[in-house]
């Protein structure tokens, strides 16, 4: 499975904070926003991954991640010219997606809580995975209507009288299928290859499968000034009350098993002193004394 981060876009919502740094690399909490999503995808196994930002921005994603070697990981860079709907993505990472399946994710898009995305990756086979997700406001996104199976009845792009409580998060799996599927698709009014609308594709062929994200799940997006103020408060909520960091990109590699903790260890000796730093090294003797139980 390749994983395809989807960092582009206008950003209009938080302008001025947008002028000069994109919004997936604007602060939540203790630290930029794409690596919330980045995590999420190391988690559910995800090794290899294509970043897709704007040509301007391209650059300072590369200077944050690299190509992944430092986490054990694979991150290519493509360019997306101008913002023309988040299923352009597919056509932009065609040669990096070859003959694989892959999973989308929005840079913006961050997740905490539970193993719905690791169940859902590693139990994905064909067709297409979504998730829904239970909001108040689900006029305000795309909706999705499923029965008790998983299998989706129907899906609409901000419908005014929603079928259901249930939005689609920015989190997608396809199998390989959706390359050619999106290169026979034609924007929309607004100018967009839509996701709705490669969903809708799935939806006709009765592939589209609906993942229930369940209670106590938190999907957040941080795409206005409120929403980006919510989201630190989170996870500094989260964080400071279990002591445990989320998003964190080294964490999660070591635990998947990308990194060694010889690894893990000598990249933390070369960052500076900071919170980060400390909590990292506190990973890495928690995991030296379960290796060695019986030393003080
Ligand atoms: P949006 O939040 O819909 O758009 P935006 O990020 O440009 O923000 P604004 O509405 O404030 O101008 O996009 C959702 C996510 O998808 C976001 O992470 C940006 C990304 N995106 C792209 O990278 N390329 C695209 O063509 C589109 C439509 C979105």
């Amino acid at each position: 499975m390749k994983g395809i981060i989807l960092a582009g876009g206008a950003g209009s919502r938080l302008y001025p904070l947008t002028l000069v740094a994109s919004k997936q690399l604007q602060p939540v909490f203790d630290k930029p926003m794409v690596y919330y999503p980045l995590t999420t995808l190391i988690e559910g196994g995800i090794r290899e991954f294509c970043l897709i930002s704007t040509p301007q921005d391209l650059p300072r994603f590369r200077q944050l991640l690299g190509d992944g070697s430092q986490w054990g990981l694979r991150i290519e860079y493509r360019e997306q010219a101008k913002p023309e709907g988040i299923a352009q993505a597919f056509l932009i990472a065609e040669s990096f997606i070859g003959q694989d399946a892959v999973t989308l994710i929005l840079g913006d898009n961050i997740f905490y809580g539970g193993d719905s995305f690791q169940k859902a990756f590693g139990g994905f086979t064909s067709g297409a995975t979504i998730f829904g997700y239970h909001v108040n406001d689900p006029e305000r996104y795309g909706v999705v209507e499923f029965d008790a199976e998983g299998r989706a009845i129907s899906i609409e792009e901000k419908p005014r009288q929603p079928r259901s409580n249930y939005a689609v998060p920015g989190l997608y799996i396809y199998d390989n299928g959706v390359v050619a599927l999106t290169k026979a698709m034609k924007p929309s009014a607004r100018g967009e290859l839509e996701i709705t609308d490669v969903n809708v594709e799935y939806l006709r062929r009765g592939t589209l499968r609906v993942y229930r994200l369940n209670r106590g799940f938190a999907w957040l997006d941080a795409g206005t000034s409120t929403s980006l103020h919510e989201a630190s408060a989170y996870v500094q909520t989260i964080e400071k009350r279990a002591g445990i960091k989320i998003g964190c990109p080294e964490e999660a590699a070591f635990r998947r098993g990308f990194l060694s903790l010889e690894q893990l260890d000598a990249l933390t000796g070369r960052m500076p002193k900071c919170e980060y730093r400390e909590y990292l090294a506190e990973v890495v003797a928690e995991a030296k004394r379960l290796a060695h139980p019986h030393v003080a």
